[in-house]
Protein backbone atom coordinates (compact mmCIF):
# COMPACT_ATOMS: atom_id res chain seq x y z
CA UNK A 1 0.00 0.00 0.00
CA UNK A 2 1.08 3.67 -1.13
CA UNK A 3 -0.36 5.83 1.10
CA UNK A 4 -0.17 9.99 0.22
CA UNK A 5 -0.69 11.93 3.36
CA UNK A 6 -0.92 15.66 2.99
CA UNK A 7 -0.04 18.68 4.78
CA UNK A 8 2.30 16.81 7.12
CA UNK A 9 4.09 19.93 7.41
CA UNK A 10 2.26 23.29 6.29
CA UNK A 11 4.23 25.97 4.09
CA UNK A 12 5.66 27.66 6.80
CA UNK A 13 6.92 25.10 8.65
CA UNK A 14 8.49 23.96 4.66
CA UNK A 15 9.66 27.41 4.34
CA UNK A 16 11.52 27.59 7.85
CA UNK A 17 13.34 23.82 6.99
CA UNK A 18 14.49 25.41 3.61
CA UNK A 19 16.47 28.09 5.11
CA UNK A 20 18.19 26.53 7.02
CA UNK A 21 19.25 23.73 4.78
CA UNK A 22 20.01 25.92 2.63
CA UNK A 23 22.94 27.24 4.91
CA UNK A 24 23.62 23.42 5.84
CA UNK A 25 26.76 21.53 4.64
CA UNK A 26 25.76 18.88 2.15
CA UNK A 27 27.71 15.33 1.84
CA UNK A 28 28.01 12.73 -0.99
CA UNK A 29 24.82 10.06 -0.42
CA UNK A 30 27.61 7.57 -0.85
CA UNK A 31 28.77 8.15 2.11
CA UNK A 32 25.95 5.87 3.81
CA UNK A 33 25.54 3.68 0.54
CA UNK A 34 26.01 -0.30 1.28
CA UNK A 35 27.90 -2.19 -1.85
CA UNK A 36 24.46 -2.97 -3.32
CA UNK A 37 23.42 1.01 -3.10
CA UNK A 38 26.88 2.42 -4.16
CA UNK A 39 26.76 2.08 -7.88
CA UNK A 40 23.17 3.22 -8.43
CA UNK A 41 23.21 6.23 -5.52
CA UNK A 42 23.81 9.74 -7.46
CA UNK A 43 22.49 12.36 -4.51
CA UNK A 44 23.64 13.84 -1.43
CA UNK A 45 22.81 14.19 1.94
CA UNK A 46 22.57 16.66 4.90
CA UNK A 47 25.70 15.89 6.72
CA UNK A 48 24.43 13.67 10.05
CA UNK A 49 27.20 15.53 12.72
CA UNK A 50 26.05 18.85 11.06
CA UNK A 51 24.95 21.06 14.43
CA UNK A 52 20.80 21.76 13.15
CA UNK A 53 20.90 17.81 12.19
CA UNK A 54 18.90 17.31 15.25
CA UNK A 55 17.04 20.04 15.29
CA UNK A 56 15.61 19.83 11.75
CA UNK A 57 15.18 15.74 11.66
CA UNK A 58 13.11 16.38 15.70
CA UNK A 59 10.66 19.08 13.58
CA UNK A 60 10.00 16.23 10.65
CA UNK A 61 9.53 13.51 12.53
CA UNK A 62 7.23 15.39 15.46
CA UNK A 63 5.47 16.48 12.30
CA UNK A 64 4.83 13.03 11.09
CA UNK A 65 4.05 11.85 14.46
CA UNK A 66 1.06 14.31 15.11
CA UNK A 67 -0.31 13.23 11.67
CA UNK A 68 -3.33 10.94 12.54
CA UNK A 69 -3.10 9.24 9.15
CA UNK A 70 0.44 8.45 9.85
CA UNK A 71 -0.05 7.05 12.94
CA UNK A 72 -3.13 4.75 11.51
CA UNK A 73 -1.04 3.60 8.92
CA UNK A 74 2.55 2.81 9.99
CA UNK A 75 1.29 1.85 13.50
CA UNK A 76 4.77 3.56 14.77
CA UNK A 77 7.02 1.76 17.29
CA UNK A 78 9.78 3.21 16.38
CA UNK A 79 10.53 6.11 14.10
CA UNK A 80 14.26 6.81 12.77
CA UNK A 81 15.42 10.17 12.88
CA UNK A 82 14.02 11.78 9.27
CA UNK A 83 17.34 12.52 7.03
CA UNK A 84 17.59 14.73 4.47
CA UNK A 85 18.88 14.66 0.44
CA UNK A 86 19.05 16.75 -2.43
CA UNK A 87 18.81 15.49 -6.05
CA UNK A 88 20.29 17.98 -9.07
CA UNK A 89 22.39 17.92 -12.34
CA UNK A 90 20.77 14.49 -13.25
CA UNK A 91 20.82 13.00 -9.68
CA UNK A 92 18.95 9.88 -9.15
CA UNK A 93 18.90 7.01 -7.28
CA UNK A 94 18.20 3.75 -9.43
CA UNK A 95 16.29 0.78 -8.16
CA UNK A 96 16.75 -0.34 -4.71
CA UNK A 97 14.97 -1.94 -1.92
CA UNK A 98 15.98 -0.29 1.26
CA UNK A 99 18.17 -2.22 4.46
CA UNK A 100 15.75 -4.08 6.72
CA UNK A 101 17.54 -3.08 9.77
CA UNK A 102 18.78 0.35 10.17
CA UNK A 103 20.65 1.57 13.57
CA UNK A 104 19.50 4.88 15.37
CA UNK A 105 21.81 7.10 15.27
CA UNK A 106 21.03 9.01 18.43
CA UNK A 107 20.84 5.96 20.24
CA UNK A 108 22.49 3.49 18.29
CA UNK A 109 19.39 1.17 18.56
CA UNK A 110 18.73 -1.49 15.94
CA UNK A 111 15.30 -0.68 14.40
CA UNK A 112 13.73 -3.08 11.56
CA UNK A 113 12.64 -1.08 8.83
CA UNK A 114 8.91 -1.59 8.23
CA UNK A 115 7.83 1.42 6.61
CA UNK A 116 9.52 3.76 4.47
CA UNK A 117 8.68 7.83 4.16
CA UNK A 118 9.55 10.49 2.13
CA UNK A 119 8.61 14.13 2.85
CA UNK A 120 9.00 16.39 0.03
CA UNK A 121 10.36 19.65 0.80
CA UNK A 122 10.35 21.06 -2.47
CA UNK A 123 7.59 21.75 -4.81
CA UNK A 124 6.91 19.93 -7.58
CA UNK A 125 7.63 22.84 -10.33
CA UNK A 126 10.68 23.00 -8.45
CA UNK A 127 12.90 20.92 -10.79
CA UNK A 128 12.18 18.54 -13.28
CA UNK A 129 12.44 14.87 -13.44
CA UNK A 130 12.64 13.53 -9.51
CA UNK A 131 9.37 11.27 -9.81
CA UNK A 132 9.78 8.22 -6.84
CA UNK A 133 8.78 5.68 -8.51
CA UNK A 134 8.08 2.54 -6.20
CA UNK A 135 6.39 -0.84 -7.06
CA UNK A 136 3.79 -3.03 -5.07
CA UNK A 137 1.29 -5.59 -6.00
CA UNK A 138 -0.51 -3.13 -8.28
CA UNK A 139 2.16 -2.74 -10.23
CA UNK A 140 4.92 0.97 -10.25
CA UNK A 141 3.53 4.15 -8.64
CA UNK A 142 4.96 7.32 -9.89
CA UNK A 143 5.00 10.00 -6.52
CA UNK A 144 5.67 14.00 -7.12
CA UNK A 145 3.77 15.78 -4.19
CA UNK A 146 3.80 18.97 -2.93
CA UNK A 147 6.27 20.45 -0.85
CA UNK A 148 5.22 19.72 2.77
CA UNK A 149 3.20 16.24 1.72
CA UNK A 150 4.70 12.71 2.23
CA UNK A 151 4.03 9.22 0.74
CA UNK A 152 4.62 6.01 2.51
CA UNK A 153 4.93 2.39 1.58
CA UNK A 154 6.43 -0.90 3.02
CA UNK A 155 10.17 -0.92 3.23
CA UNK A 156 9.97 -4.23 1.18
CA UNK A 157 9.02 -2.20 -2.37
CA UNK A 158 11.60 -1.90 -4.95
CA UNK A 159 12.12 2.09 -5.64
CA UNK A 160 13.89 4.23 -7.70
CA UNK A 161 14.16 8.29 -7.79
CA UNK A 162 14.69 9.37 -11.47
CA UNK A 163 16.70 11.52 -12.86
CA UNK A 164 16.49 15.26 -11.91
CA UNK A 165 17.25 17.12 -14.89
CA UNK A 166 16.45 20.79 -13.81
CA UNK A 167 16.24 22.52 -10.73
CA UNK A 168 16.75 20.96 -7.28
CA UNK A 169 14.66 18.06 -5.47
CA UNK A 170 14.82 18.74 -1.66
CA UNK A 171 12.91 15.69 0.84
CA UNK A 172 13.69 14.19 4.12
CA UNK A 173 13.31 10.56 4.17
CA UNK A 174 12.83 8.12 7.31
CA UNK A 175 12.48 4.61 8.47
CA UNK A 176 9.77 3.29 10.88
CA UNK A 177 9.22 0.03 13.01
CA UNK A 178 6.16 -0.64 13.27
CA UNK A 179 4.07 -2.14 15.52
CA UNK A 180 2.90 -4.63 12.62
CA UNK A 181 5.83 -5.71 10.57
CA UNK A 182 3.51 -7.54 8.20
CA UNK A 183 2.83 -4.65 5.21
CA UNK A 184 -0.59 -6.79 3.98
CA UNK A 185 -2.14 -6.70 7.97
CA UNK A 186 -1.20 -3.12 8.43
CA UNK A 187 -3.05 -2.25 4.97
CA UNK A 188 -6.15 -4.43 6.35
CA UNK A 189 -6.00 -2.79 9.98
CA UNK A 190 -5.69 0.50 8.19
CA UNK A 191 -8.72 -0.20 5.98
CA UNK A 192 -10.89 -1.28 8.82
CA UNK A 193 -9.54 2.06 10.83
CA UNK A 194 -10.63 4.53 8.08
CA UNK A 195 -14.00 2.65 7.39
CA UNK A 196 -14.97 3.05 11.12
CA UNK A 197 -14.17 6.49 11.18
CA UNK A 198 -16.04 7.33 8.22
CA UNK A 199 -19.59 4.69 9.85
CA UNK A 200 -18.63 6.53 12.90
CA UNK A 201 -19.21 9.86 11.35
CA UNK A 202 -22.09 8.57 9.61
CA UNK A 203 -24.75 6.77 12.34
CA UNK A 204 -22.34 7.53 15.33
CA UNK A 205 -21.59 4.71 18.05
CA UNK A 206 -23.79 2.52 17.27
CA UNK A 207 -23.65 -0.86 19.64
CA UNK A 208 -22.13 -2.37 15.95
CA UNK A 209 -19.61 0.00 15.65
CA UNK A 210 -18.89 0.05 18.33
CA UNK A 211 -18.06 -4.10 18.20
CA UNK A 212 -16.47 -3.17 14.83
CA UNK A 213 -13.99 -1.14 16.76
CA UNK A 214 -14.00 -3.86 19.01
CA UNK A 215 -13.04 -6.00 16.38
CA UNK A 216 -9.84 -3.60 15.10
CA UNK A 217 -8.15 -3.70 18.55
CA UNK A 218 -8.84 -7.41 18.57
CA UNK A 219 -6.64 -7.71 15.88
CA UNK A 220 -4.19 -5.38 16.46
CA UNK A 221 -3.67 -7.14 20.09
CA UNK A 222 -2.82 -10.27 18.03
CA UNK A 223 -0.47 -8.84 15.83
CA UNK A 224 1.36 -6.01 17.56
CA UNK A 225 4.62 -6.71 18.80
NI1 LIG B 1 15.33 3.90 -0.79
Amino acid sequence: MLLHIPEVLNKQEVATIRQILDAEGWVDGLQTAGPQASGIKHNEQLAVDSPLFADLSQRVAEALQRHPLFVAAALPKHVLPPMFNRYLNGGHYGNHIDNAIQTDRFTGQKIRTDVSTTVFLSEPDEYEGGELIAEDSYGCHEVKLAAGDAIVYPSTSLHRVEPVTSGVRIASFLWTQSLVRDAWRRAMLFELDMNILKLRGQIGDTPEVVALTGHYHKLLQQWAE
